[in-house]
C-alpha cells in the first residue's frame, strides 16, 4: 500500500484514523466534503462530494487502498441515505474499479444486523437484518463489496463497527464498543493482510458482554487490546430505567424501536 485514501476523514472515526495511521503508509490521502485543514507531511488533502461521480474519480485516482468512512452515519431520510450511502458508495466502488484499487476497507455497521436479539450470538455468516434505512445502506455496501470482489477482484474487508469511542457510554455500548487502537488494528489487517478477497468482521473490542462471535477477525490476526468491562459498573449506574422493550430486546437498540409499527414481533 503506497497511497491510502480515507473518505469521511473529517468525521469522528476519520479524524482518529488520520492520527493513528499517520506515517504508516507513504501517502495518506484524506478526503471529506467539509474543510479538514491543511495537509501535513505524508498527507494529501482532498475535498469531494461523494455524490459527484467525476469528483470521486479524481479523489480515487492513484490510490492502492481505500478506507471508506464517508456518508451518512445514522438514521436519516431516504433521500439523504440514497445520496450519500447508495449513490456515493457506488461512485467510490466504480472509481476504485477504474483506478485499479486493490483493497477497500468498508465501515459497515452493527445496524446491518441490528434486528437480531440480544440473547443471540451472531457471527459473520448470518443473514443481514437491517434495523433502519441506514442499516439497509450498510447491507448494500456488503453486497456491492461482494460483487466487486467476485467480478473485479477487489479485496473487500467489511467491518461491522459497533460503537467507536474512547470509552463505552451506555449499556448497549458495553456489548459493541470499539476503542481507537482496536479499530486501527482491524483497519490495518484489512489493508495489509495478504489473503483478503471478501471478509466480514465485527468492529468491536474484546468485550466480555459481546453479542458477536468474531472468530473471523481472530482468524485474520485480530488481537483486540480493550474490553468494556472496567467501565461497566459506572455505565450501568447511570443507565436510565424504562427503556422501550423492542430497543431493549434487539441488538440495534433504539434504531429498531424508531418508526416500529409491526403488531407482532418477528422472532
Ligand atoms: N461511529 C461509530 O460508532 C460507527 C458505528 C458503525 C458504523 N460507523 C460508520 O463509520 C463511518 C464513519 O463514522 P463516523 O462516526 O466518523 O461518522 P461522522 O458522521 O462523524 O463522519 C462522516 C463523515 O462523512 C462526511 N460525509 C457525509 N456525507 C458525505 C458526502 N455525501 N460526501 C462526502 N463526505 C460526506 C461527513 O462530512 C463526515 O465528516 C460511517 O460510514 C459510519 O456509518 C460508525
Amino acid at each position: 500500500m503506497h497511497r491510502v485514501l480515507i473518505t469521511g476523514a473529517g468525521g469522528g472515526i476519520g479524524r482518529s484514523l488520520r492520527e493513528t495511521l499517520h506515517g504508516v503508509y507513504p501517502v495518506l490521502r484524506v478526503s471529506d466534503r467539509v474543510d479538514i485543514g491543511p495537509a501535513r507531511a505524508g498527507e494529501e488533502v482532498d475535498r469531494t462530494e461523494l455524490a459527484d461521480r467525476a469528483a470521486v474519480e479524481r479523489m480515487v485516482e492513484g490510490c492502492d487502498g481505500i478506507i471508506h468512512l464517508g456518508g451518512i452515519s445514522g438514521e436519516n431520510t431516504w433521500e439523504k441515505i440514497l445520496e450519500g450511502n447508495i449513490v456515493g458508495l457506488y461512485n467510490v466502488f466504480e472509481a476504485a474499479r477504474l483506478a485499479g484499487v486493490k483493497r477497500i476497507v468498508m465501515a459497515t455497521s452493527n445496524h446491518a444486523v441490528g434486528f437480531y436479539r440480544r440473547d443471540q450470538t451472531i457471527n459473520h455468516n448470518v443473514m443481514v437484518r437491517p434495523d433502519s434505512r441506514y442499516g439497509v445502506s450498510k447491507a448494500f455496501s456488503e453486497a456491492l463489496g461482494s460483487l466487486y470482489s467476485d467480478k473485479h477482484g477487489i479485496g473487500f474487508f467489511g467491518v461491522r463497527i459497533g460503537n467507536f469511542g474512547t470509552r463505552p457510554i451506555d449499556k448497549r455500548r458495553l456489548s459493541i464498543w470499539i476503542s481507537p487502537r482496536d479499530l486501527t488494528q482491524l483497519v490495518r489487517i484489512g489493508l495489509e493482510h495478504p489473503d483478503i478477497r471478501y471478509e466480514i468482521v465485527y468492529g468491536v473490542s474484546n468485550n466480555r458482554r459481546s453479542w458477536y462471535d468474531n472468530s473471523n477477525a481472530v482468524r485474520l490476526g485480530y488481537r483486540p487490546q480493550d474490553d468494556s468491562e472496567p467501565y461497566a459498573a459506572e455505565v450501568l449506574a447511570k443507565e436510565p430505567a424504562g427503556a422501550d422493550p423492542i430497543a431493549e430486546r434487539r441488538q440495534g437498540g433504539t434504531f429498531c424501536a424508531e418508526e416500529y409499527s409491526a403488531e407482532t414481533e418477528r422472532d
